[in-house]
């Protein structure tokens, strides 16, 4: 109906329809240009009106991924009771959608691993994110040491979904290392794929930070497979052209520190 109203305001058709599919016309794709820009400077004009209204009735949009959901939260929390006045919004998904997320505008910082390069992004390095792999804790392979790598092929290995950044980093290294792993479950979280680990369904890869818990609780293992850790980092990251607004600006620098004092990651027994 929108579009029928759109048609008549401009008084010309913007969609032909062809067998099943509909196509932009010449004055459609025009129409969504123009769109996409008028979108574009809304956005820059509602940047601006915030950055007027300073850090303390400001708001922020954070997105994080699924895996730092553990200490972003905790980041935002301990924000947030500084800055009253400040409307949050938290969204907590994977990589990709996150990746989507930057692209379409939809939020002002991001928390993820390794963005891409060459995508328009702005990138700052806070903390380190050492991936592990982990079995039950009774498992064969908790007591040993100097486990080599091509011992984890004769595993179950469960794996995050597609999008995830712990899975493609985890692949890329066993890839890069010839190691056929036999892949079992797929789970959504890594909440999930430790149940499923604690249950002796596989051993996995996961990021140290998800396990502080579960190690306290001698629940689950870190095995000492030879090439792990594998050495990455947690990013901030936002569009390179954003203009942040001031409640922004104090959440990443907020972070950083955070980063320096707090960032201690969970022990690992020797
Ligand atoms: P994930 O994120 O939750 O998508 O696996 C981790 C990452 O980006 O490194």
């Amino acid at each position: 109906m929108q579009i029928k109203q759109l048609e008549t305001v401009v008084g010309l058709p913007l969609f032909e329809q062809i067998g099943k599919k509909i196509y932009l016309t010449d004055a459609g794709r025009e129409m969504q240009a123009y769109a996409r820009r008028l979108a574009q400077l809304l956005g820059e004009l509602e940047e601006v009106m915030e950055g007027f209204k300073g850090v303390r009735r400001g708001r922020l949009a954070v997105s994080v991924v699924t895996t730092a959901n553990h200490f972003a939260t905790r980041i935002l929390a301990d924000f947030a009771s500084r800055y009253s006045g400040l409307s949050l919004r938290l969204d907590v998904t994977n990589r990709e959608s996150l990746l989507r997320q930057l692209q379409r505008n939809e939020c002002d910082l991001v928390i993820m691993g390794q963005p891409p390069e060459a995508e328009g992004l702005a990138a700052e390095a806070f903390l380190p994110n050492p991936l592990v792999v982990i079995a039950h804790a009774s498992h064969p392979l908790a007591s040993m040491r100097q486990i080599p790598l091509a011992r984890l092929a004769d595993e179950t290995l469960l794996i995050r979904e597609l999008g995830s950044g712990t899975r493609g980093a985890a692949l890329r290294f066993f890839k890069s290392n010839a190691i056929r792993i036999n892949l079992g479950m797929e789970l959504r979280s890594s909440e999930a794929i430790k149940q499923a680990v604690e249950a002796g369904l596989g051993i996995a890869v996961v990021s140290l930070h998800t396990l502080e818990l579960e190690l306290a609780a001698q629940r689950i293992a870190v095995l000492d497979v030879e090439g792990f850790p594998i050495e990455r980092h947690w990013y901030l990251v936002q569009n390179k052209d954003k203009r942040l607004a001031p409640a922004a600006k104090a959440f990443r620098d907020f972070v950083i520190k955070y980063a320096e004092h707090h960032g201690r990651l969970p022990e690992l027994s020797p």
